[in-house]
């Protein structure tokens, strides 16, 4: 194995270990482009030295930004949009038909924060009777992207990607770097570092959650291992969201698949024996 190779396989087990993503051996180029800004702040020009730095100490900090620095952060405002459209022509009527509860909506692997804020601007558009009792949350594993989700500041071409300029003059305010969420709308959106490869805190009954393009970095035990834990922080008929590519066939958890005439794809809870 070259020195090189086993550089690599030492970040594969790490971030396997830690946040369970499986990190392919064909991306190794990847990792090389991910984590070259990070090796010349510690000093080096390649990856080899700094790996040497994280085995010779115990797990701490760097570990932490190495892990980070390797996961994928894709998103955008009202990405895929269908999920959001179900959401408020069907489920958020049909989930406050049935109870007077206020709503508990956890976005996990939330990223930058564009999908909770895509959340809260639905409510507060078209449910705004609600929506200073609904409760989003919205968590990941990076701190980095927690500190840009509490932040809410967005360039003009994030803005761009999936906000329309409506929507965009109603709830964001223009600062230097581009855009932030107005404090209405970063009040609606609670932050919280959940690793979804560990077990849960203690969360509230969750009535909605999503949980987007996230599963896809995962191995099938870890996958059957979430999906068990997320069943059971939904409450009775709570609603699941998955990214397109990703469903819950082939795994042993208690969720029904729906479909609607457009074509959103969602997972209702099942109470299991
Ligand atoms: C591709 S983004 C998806 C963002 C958003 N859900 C969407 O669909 O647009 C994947 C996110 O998952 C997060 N992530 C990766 N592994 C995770 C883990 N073990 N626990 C929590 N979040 C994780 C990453 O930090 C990243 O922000």
């Amino acid at each position: 194995m070259t020195v090189k190779a086993a550089a690599f396989g030492y970040l594969q087990q790490m971030v396997k270990e830690q946040a369970g993503i499986v990190v392919e051996t064909d991306k190794e180029y990847l990792a090389e482009s991910k984590l070259s800004g990070l090796a010349r702040e510690q000093g080096f020009s390649t990856l080899e030295p700094l790996v040497d730095q994280l085995r010779r100490a115990p797990y701490g900090e760097l570990h932490r930004r190495v892990v980070e620095a390797l996961t994928t952060n894709e998103t955008s405002f009202f990405r895929d949009q269908l999920p959001f459209e179900t959401l408020r022509t069907t489920l958020i009527p049909q989930l406050l038909a049935k109870s007077s509860r206020p709503l508990t909506i956890w976005c996990a692997a939330c990223s930058s924060g564009q999908e909770p804020y895509s959340v809260a601007i639905l409510i507060k558009e078209h449910f705004s009777r609600i929506a200073s009792q609904t409760r989003i949350i919205a968590s990941d594993v990076s701190r980095e992207m927690l500190a840009r989700t509490k932040l809410g500041v967005y360039t003009q071409f994030e803005v761009n990607r999936g906000l329309s300029g409506v929507l965009r003059s109603r709830y964001m305010m223009p600062v230097n770097a581009g855009w932030q969420t107005k404090p209405e709308l970063r009040a609606m959106v609670e932050t919280r570092e959940i690793n979804l490869a560990t077990a849960f805190p203690p969360l509230p009954q969750i009535d909605i959650l999503l949980v987007r393009n996230v599963l896809i970095y995962f191995d099938t035990p870890t996958k059957q291992d979430i999906l068990t834990r997320m069943h059971r922080a939904l409450g009775p008929d709570g609603l699941l969201f998955l990214g397109g590519g990703e469903s819950t066939l082939g795994f042993d958890v208690g969720f029904e698949r729906c479909t609607s005439e457009n074509k959103a794809t969602w997972y209702r809870r099942k109470e299991t024996k």
